[in-house]
């Protein structure tokens, strides 16, 4: 043991040697004794200034606002933790284990950096391997540890990037001395952020294969308190509720089976002090950067420590790991933060918005749309989607997207029942080519303006009907484990994405159809989950093969804004954000189920990242009807706003208010893409839900107001705003002004006349 510490201490000495205190504390903590508490030195004053510091085999990361703190144990060259919270400098007490010989052994009394299995601590581990000999034992013991300004890239991965200034990145190295396998713990500190992003690489360094049982991301061992968890649950067309429970001994989780992030439960889950609001209190928020079959485990052990685990679901891994080869997995990104859920939830949009998406369209203003579907489904042709090109055009509209339908030449798409996989577009439909249809559009004018209207085009690459050419050639192609039935779901079949044949058919399909005509918006849509696969590793190897995919084709189109569906948020996550700005948000677009999921969705999500349309009444999925003013109001709260209906086919007065509500849209619009959102007041709590979005220098604010049921004869509630400068005089609509202390310490009250009221409120400093 000693030479693992004597190797740790020369490498450390390369980054920073910050005395011999946390030795004493060390020393205190294996005696049992009471800890020494905040020893200050000269030098440990410094730690601060600094997102990684490591003293000896102490391991110090630290942004604007939270400081994260593990060690190394020498007795058993195990990591254990030691804080994950509010900013600390200088010596921090260890855990006290009381020296009993029970049942668990010391790894299970303690708080782990990375739960390994079968050496006493019976917790969920974060690594499960099973060896060539059959046994799931393993023993990552520390080794030595590398400082890298800035961050490596996440091989094939998605990740989060920053320069040598946003990012600094600890990697610990890990090894097993009884299997040979090597394990990197990889820990990027963005500190403006107060986020840290885990992932974790496994080598086989032995000759025989091993197996990937378990993988965890990232682990985390809170200290024995109080917890609450917030995850976000759902289906089809009703996605990302909240859900806030407390955190019981035992096990808690969920995660999805489904191949996808899903609809079911989203990969993020953030833990809370039991009496954190919106704007007060300790949260942290865990976020998985994955698309795939994921899973998230809480749990608190007879200790009373709470461990949390994000990463690959375990029941879809059986990753087989030959001699030399590695394993990485996706990242998890963690914030902290004292000001609440809502202060969690900034950090992230913060971070996502300038440090995950890499298109370059991630903070510019989005078109105002219109989509084909609600309006003409499958039934159209060349004139018809012109006529209605030409009316979204004379609405202000500034781009036309086609929907399914447009596509299949041998088995055309005319229903759902043929033509998945045959990218060519349908020659009955546009006997003069698609290209002949996107330039007429594109000739058009959006109104009273000089901007010609842009093209968009629906697709759903990864997916086949039996009843098409693709599958009469490549029955091979699409997912199935041996001689089990194919389950369709929607007449459609899944591709195996993991296959590079599959792949570079996908690339070549969109690509051809992207260079042939004028089309700057694509809407990748996925409807179907993913069963009877060929293994259990497969749903890995189609992500690592989606994501290829997707990298190649948005370096390819840069120009393209591409947006991201899976029948509504069935893969909203942090994997697609990196390629695609922009995500639709759900299928239901019922104004008011919106307004539950679209604050669920931003639990973790950048408003500018989510798709939102007015659509027409009765709604299609909840037959509701609501204003037209309250339908285009809660669309606006996202970052691409649109239409989805036929202008034709609506009242006249609600037509007539289209236009004001596009120009009102594309005015608020800067603010939702770059601002930062407050969360006022929540659907589930109140009958007068709130959101504000405030400019980074906050001098531009916007309130959304909503009534949902009428007020007869009662007081009416003040809303109250945050983030204002109190001293600063701000315009309220332009007619009044009040102070910044005023607005957020007194607040504005809005009267409505009937049920589904809503107000769009601008706040300006003067
Ligand atoms: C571990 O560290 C403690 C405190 O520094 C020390 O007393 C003890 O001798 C060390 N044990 C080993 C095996 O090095
Ligand atoms: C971080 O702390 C500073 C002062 O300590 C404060 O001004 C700032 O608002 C905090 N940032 C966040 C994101 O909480
Ligand atoms: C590694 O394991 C071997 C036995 O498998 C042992 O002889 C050797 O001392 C171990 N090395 C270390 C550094 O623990
Ligand atoms: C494992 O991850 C670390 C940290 O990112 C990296 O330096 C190392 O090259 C990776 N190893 C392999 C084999 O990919
Ligand atoms: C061992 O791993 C290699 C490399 O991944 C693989 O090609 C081979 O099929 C594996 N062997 C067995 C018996 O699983
Ligand atoms: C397109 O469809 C419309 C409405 O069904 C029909 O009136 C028109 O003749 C069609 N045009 C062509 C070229 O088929
Ligand atoms: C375009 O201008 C005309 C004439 O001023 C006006 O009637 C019409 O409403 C405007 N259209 C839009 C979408 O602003
Ligand atoms: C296959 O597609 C064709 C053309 O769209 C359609 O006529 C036929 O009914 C479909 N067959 C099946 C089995 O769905
Ligand atoms: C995209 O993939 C094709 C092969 O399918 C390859 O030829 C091309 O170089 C790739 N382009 C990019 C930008 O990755
Ligand atoms: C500001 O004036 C407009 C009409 O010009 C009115 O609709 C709105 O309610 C006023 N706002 C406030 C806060 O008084």
């Amino acid at each position: 043991m000693s030479q693992i510490m004597q190797k740790a201490v020369a490498t450390a000495s390369l980054i920073a040697l910050l005395g011999s205190t946390s030795a004493v504390a060390a020393q205190s903590s294996s005696n049992g004794q009471l800890p020494i508490l905040g020893i200050l030195t000269d030098t440990l004053a410094h730690i601060h200034s600094s997102a990684v510091v490591v003293d000896g085999t102490t391991f110090a990361l630290n942004g604007d606002n939270f400081s994260y703190r593990f060690h190394v144990d020498n007795e058993t060259g195990d990591l254990w933790s030691d804080h994950f919270g509010a900013s600390v400098t200088g010596d921090i007490p260890f855990e006290n284990v009381p020296a009993v010989n029970g049942w668990v052994g010391m790894p299970g009394r303690v708080r782990r950096e990375f739960p390994d299995q079968g050496r006493g601590d019976f917790r969920i581990p974060a690594i499960r391997i099973r060896q060539s000999e059959g046994y799931t034992v393993s023993d990552l013991q520390y080794q030595s540890y590398d400082v890298i300004q800035g961050k490596p890239e996440l091989p094939g991965l998605p990740a989060t990037f920053g320069t040598d200034k946003d990012v600094t990145t600890l990697v610990v190295h890990l090894y097993d001395n009884y299997s040979t396998v090597a394990a990197d713990l990889s820990y990027s500190v963005f500190p403006k952020y107060d986020a840290i992003v885990r992932s974790v690489n496994v080598t086989n360094k032995g000759k025989d294969n091993i197996t990937i049982e378990a993988l965890a991301s990232m682990s985390v061992d809170f200290p024995y308190q109080d917890l609450d968890m917030i995850s976000l649950r759902g289906d089809w067309a009703r996605e990302a509720h909240r859900e806030r429970r407390k955190v019981e001994y035992g096990i808690q989780g969920f995660g999805s089976s489904t191949g996808y992030s899903s609809h079911l439960h989203n990969p993020f889950l953030a833990l809370v002090d039991p009496t954190a609001t919106e704007s007060r209190g300790e949260a942290w928020g865990f976020s998985l950067v994955y698309t795939g079959s994921f899973s998230v485990d809480v749990e608190k052990g007879s200790q009373g420590f709470t461990r949390a685990l994000l990463g690959l679901n375990p029941n879809q891994l059986s990753w087989n790991l030959g001699s030399g080869e590695t394993i990485t997995t996706p990242e998890c990104v963690s914030v902290y933060s004292q000001s609440g859920v809502g202060g969690m939830s900034r950090l992230f949009h913060g971070l996502y918005r300038n440090h995950l998406i890499k298109s370059k369209f991630a903070m510019k203003d989005r078109p105002v749309l219109l989509n084909s579907w609600e309006g003409l489904g499958f039934n159209y042709n060349e004139s018809t989607i012109y006529n209605l090109a030409q009316e979204s055009a004379d609405l202000g509209i500034k781009l036309f997207v086609l929907d399914d339908g447009w596509f299949g030449d041998k088995y055309p798409r005319l229903s759902d029942n043929a033509g998945l996989g045959d990218w060519v577009p349908n020659p009955d439909r546009f006997p003069d080519g698609l290209d002949h249809a996107v330039n007429s559009i594109t000739a058009l004018k959006a109104a009273n303006t000089s901007t010609k209207l842009r093209f968009g085009l629906w697709f759903e690459p990864e997916m086949v009907n039996p009843n098409s050419s693709l599958y009469r050639e490549h029955p091979d192609w699409a997912l199935h484990a041996g001689s089990y039935p194919r389950t369709e779901r929607r007449n459609q079949l899944v591709l195996n994405v993991a296959l590079p044949e599959v792949q570079d058919f996908i690339i070549k399909s969109v690509s051809s159809i992207l260079s042939s005509a004028d089309i700057t918006y694509v809407k990748w849509d996925n409807n179907r989950g993913i069963h009877e696969t060929p293994s259990p590793s497969t749903d890995h190897e189609y992500m690592l093969g989606m994501y290829r995919v997707f990298n190649n084709l948005t370096t390819q189109f840069p120009d393209v804004l591409w947006e991201g569906c899976a029948s509504g948020g069935g893969r909203f996550d942090a994997g697609v954000l990196q390629y695609f700005p922009q995500i639709w948000t759900s299928d239901d677009t019922d104004a008011v189920e919106r307004i539950t999921i679209q604050m669920g969705t931003s639990l973790v999500y950048p408003p500018s990242a989510m798709g939102a349309h007015l659509s027409a009444v009765p709604n299609q999925q909840t037959g509701r009807s609501l204003p037209v003013a309250f339908r285009g109001h809660v669309a606006m709260m996202g970052g691409s706003f649109g239409l989805e209906l036929d202008p034709a086919e609506i009242p006249s007065d609600d037509k007539a208010a289209l236009p004001g509500l596009i120009s009102l849209a594309e005015k608020v619009n800067p603010i939702i893409l770059t601002g930062d959102m407050y969360r006022l007041s929540l659907p589930e709590d109140s009958n007068w839900p709130a959101v504000q979005f405030i400019s980074q220098d906050a001098s531009q604010a916007v309130l959304f107001y909503f009534q949902i049921n009428p007020n007869i004869n009662h007081a009416l509630p003040w809303v109250k705003l945050q983030g204002l400068d109190p001293k600063a005089i701000y315009s309220v609509d332009g007619n009044v002004t009040y102070s910044g202390s005023v607005l957020m310490n007194v607040g504005l009250q809005f009267v409505f006349e009937t049920d589904y009221g809503s107000q769009v409120v601008f706040i300006e400093k003067q």
